[in-house]
Protein backbone atom coordinates (compact mmCIF):
# COMPACT_ATOMS: atom_id res chain seq x y z
CA UNK A 1 0.00 0.00 0.00
CA UNK A 2 1.15 3.58 -0.84
CA UNK A 3 1.62 6.33 1.55
CA UNK A 4 2.70 8.30 -1.55
CA UNK A 5 -0.64 10.34 -0.97
CA UNK A 6 -1.37 12.58 -3.80
CA UNK A 7 -2.22 16.05 -1.95
CA UNK A 8 0.47 15.73 0.96
CA UNK A 9 2.73 15.45 -1.95
CA UNK A 10 1.80 18.62 -2.69
CA UNK A 11 2.34 20.40 0.30
CA UNK A 12 6.09 21.24 1.47
CA UNK A 13 6.27 21.73 4.86
CA UNK A 14 5.19 24.79 6.24
CA UNK A 15 7.94 27.23 6.18
CA UNK A 16 6.38 29.03 8.82
CA UNK A 17 5.93 25.87 11.30
CA UNK A 18 10.21 25.63 11.19
CA UNK A 19 10.04 29.06 13.10
CA UNK A 20 7.46 28.65 15.23
CA UNK A 21 8.92 25.51 16.48
CA UNK A 22 11.45 27.05 16.95
CA UNK A 23 9.99 29.62 19.15
CA UNK A 24 7.67 27.47 21.04
CA UNK A 25 11.20 25.75 22.55
CA UNK A 26 12.85 29.11 23.25
CA UNK A 27 9.50 30.13 24.95
CA UNK A 28 9.39 26.38 26.98
CA UNK A 29 13.19 27.07 28.04
CA UNK A 30 12.00 30.20 29.63
CA UNK A 31 12.95 32.78 27.47
CA UNK A 32 11.11 36.10 26.95
CA UNK A 33 10.50 36.00 22.99
CA UNK A 34 9.07 38.63 21.07
CA UNK A 35 6.40 37.26 18.98
CA UNK A 36 6.11 39.82 15.75
CA UNK A 37 5.82 36.38 13.35
CA UNK A 38 2.30 35.21 13.38
CA UNK A 39 -0.16 37.47 11.89
CA UNK A 40 -2.38 36.39 15.52
CA UNK A 41 -4.23 39.81 17.27
CA UNK A 42 -3.12 40.00 20.67
CA UNK A 43 -6.37 42.05 21.70
CA UNK A 44 -9.27 40.05 22.53
CA UNK A 45 -12.78 41.06 20.69
CA UNK A 46 -15.24 44.14 21.87
CA UNK A 47 -17.07 42.87 25.05
CA UNK A 48 -20.55 43.43 24.05
CA UNK A 49 -19.55 40.30 21.66
CA UNK A 50 -18.38 38.12 23.96
CA UNK A 51 -21.28 39.11 26.03
CA UNK A 52 -23.29 38.38 23.20
CA UNK A 53 -21.61 34.65 22.82
CA UNK A 54 -22.45 34.29 26.27
CA UNK A 55 -25.90 35.29 26.41
CA UNK A 56 -26.70 33.07 23.58
CA UNK A 57 -24.74 30.01 24.24
CA UNK A 58 -27.27 29.88 27.44
CA UNK A 59 -30.04 29.28 25.43
CA UNK A 60 -30.78 25.42 25.31
CA UNK A 61 -31.86 25.54 21.66
CA UNK A 62 -28.59 27.31 20.52
CA UNK A 63 -26.61 24.09 20.77
CA UNK A 64 -27.64 22.10 17.96
CA UNK A 65 -26.07 22.07 13.94
CA UNK A 66 -26.26 25.52 12.79
CA UNK A 67 -26.46 26.53 9.01
CA UNK A 68 -23.82 25.45 7.05
CA UNK A 69 -24.30 28.89 4.59
CA UNK A 70 -24.63 31.40 7.97
CA UNK A 71 -27.46 31.92 9.61
CA UNK A 72 -29.97 35.01 7.98
CA UNK A 73 -29.07 37.57 10.43
CA UNK A 74 -25.78 37.31 9.81
CA UNK A 75 -25.69 37.17 6.53
CA UNK A 76 -27.74 40.52 6.24
CA UNK A 77 -25.50 42.22 8.56
CA UNK A 78 -22.82 41.58 6.18
CA UNK A 79 -24.96 42.74 3.60
CA UNK A 80 -25.49 46.01 5.58
CA UNK A 81 -22.04 46.50 6.43
CA UNK A 82 -21.39 46.43 2.31
CA UNK A 83 -23.63 48.98 1.78
CA UNK A 84 -22.38 51.40 4.52
CA UNK A 85 -18.90 51.05 3.85
CA UNK A 86 -18.42 50.26 0.12
CA UNK A 87 -22.29 51.33 -0.93
CA UNK A 88 -22.80 48.06 -2.64
CA UNK A 89 -25.67 45.81 -2.38
CA UNK A 90 -26.10 43.07 -2.09
CA UNK A 91 -28.61 39.94 -1.55
CA UNK A 92 -28.06 38.21 1.32
CA UNK A 93 -29.74 35.22 0.10
CA UNK A 94 -27.71 34.48 -2.97
CA UNK A 95 -25.05 36.65 -3.07
CA UNK A 96 -23.25 36.39 0.98
CA UNK A 97 -21.97 33.29 2.76
CA UNK A 98 -20.49 33.13 6.09
CA UNK A 99 -17.88 30.94 6.34
CA UNK A 100 -15.69 29.59 9.17
CA UNK A 101 -13.28 32.56 9.27
CA UNK A 102 -12.30 33.19 4.86
CA UNK A 103 -9.34 30.77 5.13
CA UNK A 104 -11.80 27.71 5.03
CA UNK A 105 -13.77 29.91 2.37
CA UNK A 106 -10.36 30.68 0.14
CA UNK A 107 -10.26 26.74 0.56
CA UNK A 108 -13.10 25.41 -0.01
CA UNK A 109 -13.98 28.00 -2.96
CA UNK A 110 -10.76 26.42 -4.39
CA UNK A 111 -12.03 22.88 -4.14
CA UNK A 112 -15.69 23.87 -5.36
CA UNK A 113 -14.42 26.08 -8.63
CA UNK A 114 -11.05 24.24 -9.64
CA UNK A 115 -10.30 20.90 -11.18
CA UNK A 116 -6.80 19.24 -11.53
CA UNK A 117 -4.61 20.46 -14.49
CA UNK A 118 -6.97 23.81 -14.01
CA UNK A 119 -4.44 26.70 -14.26
CA UNK A 120 -5.05 29.52 -11.35
CA UNK A 121 -3.08 33.03 -10.94
CA UNK A 122 -1.95 33.96 -7.71
CA UNK A 123 0.49 36.26 -6.60
CA UNK A 124 3.87 35.78 -5.05
CA UNK A 125 4.83 36.72 -2.69
CA UNK A 126 1.17 35.63 -1.07
CA UNK A 127 -0.15 33.96 1.74
CA UNK A 128 0.05 30.20 1.46
CA UNK A 129 -4.05 29.35 1.35
CA UNK A 130 -3.87 32.03 -2.10
CA UNK A 131 -1.85 29.29 -3.86
CA UNK A 132 -2.14 25.95 -1.65
CA UNK A 133 -5.93 25.89 -1.41
CA UNK A 134 -5.87 25.12 -5.10
CA UNK A 135 -3.02 22.81 -5.22
CA UNK A 136 -4.74 20.73 -2.69
CA UNK A 137 -7.92 20.58 -4.83
CA UNK A 138 -5.64 19.93 -7.42
CA UNK A 139 -4.88 22.52 -9.61
CA UNK A 140 -1.93 23.97 -10.70
CA UNK A 141 -0.65 27.49 -9.86
CA UNK A 142 1.29 29.95 -12.64
CA UNK A 143 2.55 33.06 -10.30
CA UNK A 144 1.95 36.58 -10.80
CA UNK A 145 3.60 39.35 -9.13
CA UNK A 146 2.17 41.01 -6.07
CA UNK A 147 3.19 44.78 -6.42
CA UNK A 148 0.72 46.35 -8.91
CA UNK A 149 3.02 47.97 -11.16
CA UNK A 150 3.03 47.92 -15.38
CA UNK A 151 5.23 44.54 -14.87
CA UNK A 152 1.77 43.07 -13.06
CA UNK A 153 -0.75 44.11 -16.06
CA UNK A 154 2.17 42.45 -18.65
CA UNK A 155 2.06 39.24 -16.11
CA UNK A 156 -1.42 38.37 -16.43
CA UNK A 157 -1.17 39.12 -20.00
CA UNK A 158 1.51 36.95 -20.53
CA UNK A 159 -0.09 34.10 -18.16
CA UNK A 160 -3.27 33.96 -20.71
CA UNK A 161 -1.24 34.04 -24.02
CA UNK A 162 0.95 31.62 -23.11
CA UNK A 163 -0.47 29.14 -20.61
CA UNK A 164 -2.37 25.79 -21.57
CA UNK A 165 -4.49 25.68 -20.56
CA UNK A 166 -5.93 28.85 -20.28
CA UNK A 167 -6.27 30.02 -16.43
CA UNK A 168 -9.79 30.57 -15.65
CA UNK A 169 -9.07 32.07 -11.91
CA UNK A 170 -7.14 35.39 -10.27
CA UNK A 171 -6.52 35.84 -6.87
CA UNK A 172 -5.88 39.11 -5.67
CA UNK A 173 -5.19 40.37 -2.11
CA UNK A 174 -5.07 43.88 -1.22
CA UNK A 175 -3.98 45.22 0.69
CA UNK A 176 -1.66 42.61 0.41
CA UNK A 177 -0.34 39.58 2.87
CA UNK A 178 2.57 39.71 3.26
CA UNK A 179 3.51 43.15 1.57
CA UNK A 180 1.31 45.29 2.61
CA UNK A 181 0.74 46.79 -0.58
CA UNK A 182 -2.21 48.41 -1.37
CA UNK A 183 -4.43 49.53 -4.78
CA UNK A 184 -7.20 52.07 -5.49
CA UNK A 185 -10.37 51.69 -7.19
CA UNK A 186 -8.75 52.11 -10.86
CA UNK A 187 -7.03 49.61 -10.12
CA UNK A 188 -9.96 47.07 -9.92
CA UNK A 189 -11.55 49.06 -12.78
CA UNK A 190 -8.88 47.62 -14.75
CA UNK A 191 -8.86 44.21 -13.52
CA UNK A 192 -12.86 43.62 -14.13
CA UNK A 193 -12.09 45.08 -17.55
CA UNK A 194 -9.24 42.67 -17.94
CA UNK A 195 -11.24 39.64 -16.04
CA UNK A 196 -14.13 40.07 -18.53
CA UNK A 197 -12.19 40.07 -21.47
CA UNK A 198 -10.23 37.00 -20.35
CA UNK A 199 -13.44 35.49 -19.16
CA UNK A 200 -11.37 34.42 -15.47
CA UNK A 201 -12.98 34.67 -12.72
CA UNK A 202 -11.50 36.80 -9.71
CA UNK A 203 -11.49 36.13 -5.91
CA UNK A 204 -10.33 39.11 -4.12
CA UNK A 205 -9.19 38.67 -0.53
CA UNK A 206 -9.87 41.98 1.82
CA UNK A 207 -9.11 40.32 4.96
CA UNK A 208 -7.71 43.58 6.19
CA UNK A 209 -10.74 45.21 5.21
CA UNK A 210 -10.40 48.15 8.28
CA UNK A 211 -6.97 48.19 8.87
CA UNK A 212 -6.12 50.94 6.61
CA UNK A 213 -3.97 54.15 8.48
CA UNK A 214 -3.08 57.51 7.27
CA UNK A 215 -7.16 58.02 6.61
CA UNK A 216 -7.11 55.99 3.76
CA UNK A 217 -9.64 53.38 3.58
CA UNK A 218 -9.19 50.51 1.86
CA UNK A 219 -11.81 49.57 -1.23
CA UNK A 220 -13.86 46.53 -2.55
CA UNK A 221 -14.04 45.40 -5.85
CA UNK A 222 -16.91 45.26 -5.58
CA UNK A 223 -17.24 48.71 -5.96
CA UNK A 224 -16.67 48.69 -9.61
CA UNK A 225 -19.99 48.66 -11.37
CA UNK A 226 -20.42 45.13 -12.84
CA UNK A 227 -17.68 43.79 -10.87
CA UNK A 228 -20.50 40.74 -9.55
CA UNK A 229 -19.98 39.73 -13.19
CA UNK A 230 -16.63 38.25 -12.14
CA UNK A 231 -15.65 38.51 -8.84
CA UNK A 232 -16.34 36.95 -5.50
CA UNK A 233 -14.50 38.85 -2.18
CA UNK A 234 -13.85 37.16 1.03
CA UNK A 235 -13.27 39.50 4.59
CA UNK A 236 -13.01 38.30 7.65
CA UNK A 237 -14.31 38.93 11.55
CA UNK A 238 -10.60 37.78 12.71
CA UNK A 239 -8.39 41.26 12.19
CA UNK A 240 -10.98 43.93 12.20
CA UNK A 241 -12.43 42.73 15.45
CA UNK A 242 -9.78 40.90 16.82
CA UNK A 243 -11.53 37.66 16.86
CA UNK A 244 -9.30 35.40 14.76
CA UNK A 245 -9.94 32.04 17.09
CA UNK A 246 -13.84 32.61 16.61
CA UNK A 247 -13.35 31.29 12.68
CA UNK A 248 -15.93 34.14 11.13
CA UNK A 249 -15.59 35.33 8.00
CA UNK A 250 -17.55 35.84 4.70
CA UNK A 251 -17.67 35.19 0.87
CA UNK A 252 -19.55 37.96 -1.14
CA UNK A 253 -20.24 38.42 -4.80
CA UNK A 254 -20.93 36.59 -7.77
CA UNK A 255 -24.12 34.39 -7.67
CA UNK A 256 -22.40 31.61 -9.41
CA UNK A 257 -19.45 31.14 -7.28
CA UNK A 258 -21.27 31.97 -4.24
CA UNK A 259 -24.07 28.86 -4.99
CA UNK A 260 -20.82 26.74 -5.87
CA UNK A 261 -18.77 27.83 -2.24
CA UNK A 262 -22.95 27.40 -0.26
CA UNK A 263 -22.75 23.49 -2.58
CA UNK A 264 -19.48 22.53 -1.24
CA UNK A 265 -19.68 23.66 2.65
CA UNK A 266 -23.25 21.87 2.45
CA UNK A 267 -21.44 18.87 1.97
CA UNK A 268 -18.20 19.87 4.29
CA UNK A 269 -19.36 22.12 7.38
CA UNK A 270 -22.44 22.80 9.45
CA UNK A 271 -21.54 25.96 9.75
CA UNK A 272 -19.79 27.79 12.94
CA UNK A 273 -21.34 27.34 16.46
CA UNK A 274 -24.70 29.49 16.21
CA UNK A 275 -24.00 31.15 20.04
CA UNK A 276 -20.58 32.58 17.69
CA UNK A 277 -22.58 33.43 14.76
CA UNK A 278 -25.14 35.59 16.85
CA UNK A 279 -21.73 37.32 18.39
CA UNK A 280 -20.50 38.32 15.01
CA UNK A 281 -23.97 39.73 14.42
CA UNK A 282 -23.52 41.88 17.56
CA UNK A 283 -20.34 42.85 16.14
CA UNK A 284 -21.12 44.00 13.01
CA UNK A 285 -24.67 46.24 14.02
CA UNK A 286 -22.88 46.94 16.68
CA UNK A 287 -20.42 50.45 17.89
CA UNK A 288 -18.16 51.56 14.92
CA UNK A 289 -16.19 53.26 17.23
CA UNK A 290 -14.24 49.80 18.38
CA UNK A 291 -13.20 49.58 14.28
CA UNK A 292 -11.78 53.07 14.93
CA UNK A 293 -10.02 52.36 18.34
CA UNK A 294 -8.44 48.82 16.42
CA UNK A 295 -7.09 50.64 14.13
CA UNK A 296 -5.85 53.83 15.74
CA UNK A 297 -3.71 50.71 17.99
CA UNK A 298 -2.38 49.41 14.81
CA UNK A 299 -1.33 52.89 13.27
CA UNK A 300 0.47 54.21 16.80
CA UNK A 301 2.46 50.49 16.23
CA UNK A 302 3.48 50.62 12.99
CA UNK A 303 4.75 54.38 14.05
CA UNK A 304 6.48 53.12 16.78
CA UNK A 305 7.49 50.04 15.02
CA UNK A 306 9.24 52.07 12.07
CA UNK A 307 10.91 54.89 14.22
CA UNK A 308 12.32 52.55 16.72
CA UNK A 309 13.14 49.87 14.33
CA UNK A 310 14.93 52.65 12.14
CA UNK A 311 17.07 54.03 14.83
CA UNK A 312 18.14 50.35 15.60
CA UNK A 313 19.76 50.70 12.59
CA UNK A 314 17.13 48.56 9.90
CA UNK A 315 15.18 50.42 8.12
CA UNK A 316 11.71 49.00 7.38
CA UNK A 317 8.83 50.70 5.44
CA UNK A 318 5.97 51.98 6.30
CA UNK A 319 2.79 50.18 5.57
CA UNK A 320 0.10 52.12 4.71
CA UNK A 321 -2.59 49.38 5.51
CA UNK A 322 -2.67 45.71 7.42
CA UNK A 323 -0.79 44.67 10.36
CA UNK A 324 2.45 44.03 8.94
CA UNK A 325 5.51 45.58 7.38
CA UNK A 326 7.57 43.80 4.89
CA UNK A 327 11.16 44.53 4.93
CA UNK A 328 14.37 43.50 3.04
CA UNK A 329 17.04 41.34 5.37
CA UNK A 330 19.53 44.40 6.97
CA UNK A 331 22.67 45.35 5.41
CA UNK A 332 25.13 42.46 6.01
CA UNK A 333 22.27 39.80 6.33
CA UNK A 334 21.46 40.08 2.62
CA UNK A 335 22.85 36.93 1.65
CA UNK A 336 22.03 34.94 4.92
CA UNK A 337 18.22 34.01 3.04
CA UNK A 338 15.34 34.72 4.80
CA UNK A 339 14.72 31.43 7.25
CA UNK A 340 18.69 31.61 8.61
CA UNK A 341 17.96 34.60 8.91
CA UNK A 342 14.78 34.43 10.90
CA UNK A 343 15.95 31.72 13.20
CA UNK A 344 19.27 33.88 14.12
CA UNK A 345 17.48 36.80 15.09
CA UNK A 346 15.02 34.19 17.13
CA UNK A 347 18.00 32.83 18.99
CA UNK A 348 20.27 36.10 19.89
CA UNK A 349 17.54 39.05 19.58
CA UNK A 350 14.49 37.09 21.13
CA UNK A 351 12.40 38.41 18.06
CA UNK A 352 10.62 36.32 16.16
CA UNK A 353 9.54 37.18 12.41
CA UNK A 354 8.09 35.53 9.42
CA UNK A 355 10.43 34.62 6.76
CA UNK A 356 9.36 36.06 3.15
CA UNK A 357 10.26 32.67 1.79
CA UNK A 358 7.36 30.83 3.28
CA UNK A 359 5.38 33.35 0.80
CA UNK A 360 6.92 32.10 -1.84
CA UNK A 361 10.03 32.04 -3.93
CA UNK A 362 9.43 36.00 -4.33
CA UNK A 363 9.46 36.44 -0.80
CA UNK A 364 12.97 35.56 -0.53
CA UNK A 365 15.72 38.15 0.92
CA UNK A 366 12.51 39.93 2.76
CA UNK A 367 10.82 39.16 6.12
CA UNK A 368 7.04 40.27 7.24
CA UNK A 369 7.16 41.98 10.75
CA UNK A 370 3.64 41.96 12.48
CA UNK A 371 2.46 44.58 14.76
CA UNK A 372 0.94 42.48 17.45
CA UNK A 373 2.41 43.00 20.34
CA UNK A 374 2.46 46.52 22.24
CA UNK A 375 4.39 49.96 21.94
CA UNK A 376 6.68 48.49 24.62
CA UNK A 377 7.44 45.49 23.61
CA UNK A 378 8.01 46.72 20.32
CA UNK A 379 10.76 49.20 21.65
CA UNK A 380 11.92 46.52 23.29
CA UNK A 381 12.30 44.41 20.17
CA UNK A 382 14.49 47.42 18.72
CA UNK A 383 16.58 47.77 21.61
CA UNK A 384 17.23 44.02 21.14
CA UNK A 385 17.69 43.99 17.41
CA UNK A 386 20.26 47.25 17.52
CA UNK A 387 22.10 44.79 19.85
CA UNK A 388 21.99 42.24 17.40
CA UNK A 389 23.05 44.35 14.57
CA UNK A 390 25.83 45.30 16.79
CA UNK A 391 27.38 42.19 17.69
CA UNK A 392 26.67 40.98 14.04
CA UNK A 393 28.45 43.94 12.28
CA UNK A 394 30.80 43.00 9.42
C1 LIG B 1 -4.70 37.85 3.49
C2 LIG B 1 -5.34 36.92 4.46
N1 LIG B 1 -6.41 36.24 4.07
C3 LIG B 1 -7.03 35.40 4.89
C4 LIG B 1 -6.58 35.20 6.18
C5 LIG B 1 -7.31 34.22 7.04
O1 LIG B 1 -8.14 34.87 7.91
P1 LIG B 1 -9.31 34.12 8.66
O2 LIG B 1 -8.96 34.19 10.10
O3 LIG B 1 -10.55 34.89 8.32
O4 LIG B 1 -9.36 32.73 8.16
C6 LIG B 1 -5.47 35.88 6.64
C7 LIG B 1 -4.97 35.65 8.00
O5 LIG B 1 -3.94 36.09 8.41
C8 LIG B 1 -4.82 36.76 5.75
O6 LIG B 1 -3.75 37.45 6.12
Amino acid sequence: MSDEFYRIKRMPPYVIAEVNAMRHAARQAGRDIIDLGMGNPDQPPPQHVIDKLCEVAQKPTAHGYSQSKGIPGLRRAQAKYYERRFGVELDPEREVVVTMGSKEGLSSMATAISAPGDVILAPSPAYPIHTYGFMIAGATIRSVPTTPDEHYWKALDNAMAYTVPRPTVLVVNYPSNPTAETVDLDFYERLVAWAKRNEVWVLSDLAYSELYYDGKPTRSILEVPGAKDVAVEFTSMSKTFSMAGWRIGFCVGNQKLIAALTRVKSYLDYGAFTPVQAAACAALNGPEDVVAENRARYQSRRDVMVESFTRAGWEIPTPPASMFTWAKLPPGFEDMGSLEFSKKLLQEAEVAVAAGVGFGEEGEGYVRIAMVENEQRIRQAARNIKKFLTDNAR
